[in-house]
C-alpha cells in the first residue's frame, strides 16, 4: 500500500512518520515538499506517486490569528483539501483527513456525536466545517477524524506553553469554563494506523468519526495535569474565558463522543491523563 502524508512535520503529521511507515511504503511531504498553497503541485504529485491512500495531517492551525482574515486559513484548509479530495476521487484513492471540535459552538450539555449539527464560533472552525464538507462532496472515499486539544512532543502546543509560562511566571491564570479531551498526537496516529490496519477495511462506511482521548477536563485541570508530572508547585489560577481575552472564540464544550470508532474500528484511546504522561516521559 503507497501512502502520500502531507504535513509530515506537524503534531499530528509527525507522529504519523512512524506509525504508518511498517503499513508500505510512506512518500511524507513537509511544506516544504509539497505546499498546499500551490494546487498544481498539490495535482502533479499525487498524479507521479499514484498513491492508494492519501493522509492530510497539513493544516492552517493558527486559530486566533485567523480571526483576521480568512483567506489563509481558507487556502489551505478549504481550498487546498478540496483539491486533495478531487485528486483522491480520480486516482480512486481513499482520502484522511483530520478535524476539529471547533466546528460545534459548544451549547450541547453531552459530547458531541459524529451527525450533531455544526455551527462553528471562529474562522478557523469554519474553515474546517467547509473542508469536511468539500472531501463530502468531491465523492472520494474519505474517513475524517474530527478531533481535539492536540499536544504532542514537538511543537507549538499548551503542553510546551504551560511548563514554559511555569519557569518565568510565579502563578499561572488557566481558564475553567471550557470542557474537552486533551489527545496526544501519538494516540491519533495509532489510531489512524489501527484503522489502516483493519482486514476489512474497504467494507467499513467512510465519513466522519470521532476520535478523541477518553474522559475529561479543562484547561485548567490540563494545565494542573501538565505541572503535577513535572513536579512543579506553581499554583494555577481557575479564571473564565471573558477574563483571557482571545480573537477567536472557543466552544464551552468540545467533547466527542468516539462511541462510533470503538463500534466500527475496536479503536479506544487510552484516558487523557494516561495520554499525557506517556508524552511527558518522552521529554526532557
Ligand atoms: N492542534 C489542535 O489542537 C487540533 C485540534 C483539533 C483538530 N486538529 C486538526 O488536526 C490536524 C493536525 O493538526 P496539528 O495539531 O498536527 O497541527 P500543526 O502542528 O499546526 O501541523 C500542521 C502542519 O501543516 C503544515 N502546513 C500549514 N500550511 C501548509 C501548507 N500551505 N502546505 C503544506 N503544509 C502546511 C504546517 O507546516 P508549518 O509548520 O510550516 O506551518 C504544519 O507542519 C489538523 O487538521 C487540525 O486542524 C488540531
Amino acid at each position: 500500500m503507497k501512502i502520500l502524508l502531507t504535513g509530515s512535520k506537524g503534531q499530528v503529521g509527525s507522529a504519523l512518520v512512524p506509525a504508518l511507515a511498517p503499513l508500505g511504503e510512506l512518500c511524507a511531504f513537509d511544506r516544504q515538499g509539497l505546499d498546499l498553497l500551490d494546487l498544481n503541485s498539490i495535482k502533479t504529485v499525487i498524479q507521479r506517486e499514484k498513491p492508494a491512500v492519501i493522509v492530510n495531517a497539513a493544516a492552517y492551525t493558527a486559530v486566533d490569528r485567523a480571526e483576521r482574515g480568512k483567506e489563509p486559513a481558507f487556502a489551505v484548509n478549504v481550498r487546498a483539501v478540496n483539491e486533495l479530495a478531487l485528486q483522491a476521487k480520480s486516482l480512486d484513492a481513499l482520502l484522511i483527513h483530520f478535524s476539529t471540535d471547533y466546528v460545534f459552538n459548544g451549547e450541547k450539555h453531552t459530547p458531541y456525536i459524529e451527525s450533531d449539527a455544526p455551527a462553528p464560533l471562529s474562522v478557523y472552525g469554519h474553515s474546517k466545517l467547509k473542508g469536511e464538507r468539500a472531501i463530502a462532496a468531491s465523492g472520494c472515499r474519505h474517513f475524517i477524524f474530527r478531533t481535539s486539544w492536540v499536544y504532542g512532543p514537538s511543537g507549538r502546543n499548551f503542553v510546551h506553553a504551560i511548563l514554559d509560562a511555569a519557569k518565568s511566571k510565579p502563578e499561572l491564570r488557566v481558564v475553567n469554563d471550557q470542557r474537552g479531551a486533551p489527545t496526544s498526537s501519538g494516540a491519533i496516529a495509532g489510531a489512524v494506523a489501527q484503522v489502516l490496519s483493519s482486514p476489512d477495511l474497504s467494507n467499513k462506511p467512510g465519513g466522519i468519526y470521532h476520535l478523541s482521548a477518553a474522559g475529561e477536563t479543562t484547561w485548567h485541570g490540563f494545565a494542573t495535569a501538565i505541572l503535577q508530572e513535572k513536579g512543579l508547585k506553581t499554583p494555577v489560577i481557575a479564571i473564565r474565558s471573558d477574563e483571557y481575552p482571545a480573537a477567536a472564540r472557543r466552544p464551552k464544550n468540545s467533547l466527542l463522543d468516539n462511541a462510533k470508532i470503538l463500534e466500527s474500528f475496536d479503536v479506544a484511546l487510552e484516558g487523557w491523563w494516561e495520554g499525557l504522561r506517556a508524552v511527558m516521559r518522552t521529554m526532557h
